[in-house]
């Protein structure tokens, strides 16, 4: 019926902070509370303006089309309809099993501070159990780290044991004992899915963090896997240093079969908080710029949220319920860059999975969300939270000193990365955004068009001094006794 929803206008309700970006002609409108988004041409955008301010609305069929195409796309509300948020606790789908804190090698930024093998680590048998364990508790997939996971004797009869359990199982590895092809094929035969940490593209940007020789052990297993029918994905750590090489690494991996590169940026965690190493905005910006103008680069995956779909929401990263890390020892925690007494949940030499899944430690992490919840209060102000779900907690805690608690600075990143991407999904081009990002990520509000209060909390920002936070350190290394009947050590 022509102009039924201009006549109706009073059933509109317009959230107070509706928020906008511009590029061009276009108005990207995201409604934060839930994450709804749209695209407006510059007439939508001023029916939307007018509807949030008060100012009369024209009765023309065009004004009728915009306000439909709001309500459609929920980032105003009609007569009463909301959506409703629902968050449910996230069962476990994820265990992250550091099957062994030794490694032989000693890379300067390593979160989990790996030296030698800890006495009293799980035995086989305990191992096994575990595994059992993860896989009648319901999760979906195991992913074996550490440490250097290869350094346990026992490696691929655990494997075989959570595959039998019908549990994919994931390996994290450096890949310099995967010496033969007879390994590779093991490989194959037993994983999932193989993640090889590569830190440069030759071996003198490699060697540098990962120790001498390293680049040549770990690109032959790297085509060994690949002759063995294995497709790895690579974590390669970025840094301020070894942001020049991207391209070149880029490069280097395109000689490969590889799946992915995951971009991981560089944290101020275990070892890592006193290295010489660092990553900040200036190096987001710069990952960013290559990965929008570069063919090469362009295939690589920057660290950071990825936009859910209009229709959900992101309440948090999922630490302490989608996902848990158990250490060598059999300690629990939330993730494996969160493993200070205060998050540790309980040992499974003492206590069953289930139970401490349900100990009060975890469950308030996995309750508390973006929406409401002790780990989230500084995100309830955020334009992007829907999306971002309050960004990896553990690097705030590295940064600010508290887990509760966001670093305003990686706040900057996270919004720069998600807004972006909501561009890139909107149709714009990566050209087109390196071109102009800064100005297309400036929050606004829809009643009045300041800028959003949020957008430069940074600059007033005093982060905490970081505290050295030695992972190992705060492990619990007191050995849990064994269970009775445990049968002797892997080692
Ligand atoms: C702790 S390692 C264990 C597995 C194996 N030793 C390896 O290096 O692949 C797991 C992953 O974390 C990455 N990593 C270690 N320390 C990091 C840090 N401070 N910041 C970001 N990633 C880190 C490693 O590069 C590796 O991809
Ligand atoms: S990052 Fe991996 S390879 Fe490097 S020291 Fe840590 S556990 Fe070892
Ligand atoms: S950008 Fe910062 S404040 Fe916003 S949701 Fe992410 S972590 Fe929270």
């Amino acid at each position: 019926m022509r102009g039924h929803l201009v006549r109706n206008r009073s059933l509109f309700d317009v959230p107070k902070d509706l928020t906008y970006f511009v590029h061009g002609e276009d108005h990207l409108v995201i409604n934060p509370a839930v994450g709804a988004r749209c695209v407006l041409t510059p007439a939508e955008f001023r029916v939307l303006e007018a509807l949030a301010t008060g100012a009369p609305l024209e009765a023309a069929q065009e004004t009728e089309k915009a306000l439909a195409k709001f309500i459609l796309s929920w980032i105003v509300y009609y007569n009463g309809h909301r959506p409703t948020i629902t968050a449910n606790e996230s069962p476990l789908n994820m265990a992250y099993y550091a099957i062994t804190d030794g490694c032989n090698l000693r890379c300067p930024y390593c979160y989990a501070s790996s030296e030698k093998c800890l006495p009293n680590e799980l035995t086989t048998a305990e191992s096994l159990d575990l595994v059992t364990q993860i896989a009648e508790f319901g999760a979906k997939t195991i992913v074996f780290t550490g440490g250097e996971p290869m350094l346990r004797k026992d490696l691929f009869e655990i494997v075989a044991h959570a595959r039998a359990q019908g549990l994919l199982a994931n390996v994290i590895t450096n890949a310099t004992m995967i010496r033969t092809p007879q390994i590779a094929r093991r490989f194959a035969e037993l994983f999932n899915s193989v993640t090889v940490s590569v830190d440069g593209s030759t071996a003198e940007t490699h060697d540098k963090t990962r120790g001498k020789g390293t680049f040549a052990k770990t690109h032959k297993a790297l085509r060994m896997l690949n002759d063995a029918g294995v497709t790895p994905r690579i974590n390669h750590i970025v840094t301020s240093d070894s942001i020049g090489e991207l391209e070149k690494f880029a490069e280097f991996i395109q000689g490969l079969d590889v799946h992915s590169v995951r971009l991981m940026n560089h944290n101020e965690i275990g070892r890592g908080a006193s290295d010489n190493y660092d990553f900040g905005w200036n190096d987001h910006l710069r990952v960013q710029q290559l990965v929008w103008t570069s063919p090469i680069a362009g295939t690589l995956r920057p660290d950071g949220p990825r936009p859910v779909s209009p229709c959900s929401v992101s309440g948090n990263c999922g630490m302490g319920g989608n996902e848990i890390y158990i250490n060598s020892l059999g300690d629990i925690y939330p993730c494996k860059l969160v493993t200070g007494k205060a998050e540790h949940a309980g040992n499974i030499r003492t206590q069953p999975l289930a139970d401490i899944f349900a100990s009060p430690v975890l469950a308030a992490m996995r309750r508390s969300t973006v929406f409401g919840g002790e780990f989230h209060e500084d995100c309830a102000k955020c334009y992007i939270k829907s999306n971002c779900g309050g960004g990896c907690r553990a690097t705030h805690m590295s940064l600010s000193g508290d887990l509760r608690r966001n670093d305003r600075h990686f706040c900057r990143i996270l919004r720069h990365g998600v807004v972006t991407q909501l561009w890139q999904e909107s149709g714009v081009s990566r050209a087109e955004i390196a071109a102009d990002d800064e100005a297309m990520t400036v929050p606004r509000m829809v009643g009045g068009g300041a800028v959003h209060e949020a957008y430069d909390q940074w600059k007033t920002y005093v982060p905490k001094p970081p505290p050295v936070i030695r992972t190992g350190a705060l492990i619990p290394i007191m050995p849990v006794p064994r269970r009775s009947g445990s049968v002797p050590a892997h080692q």
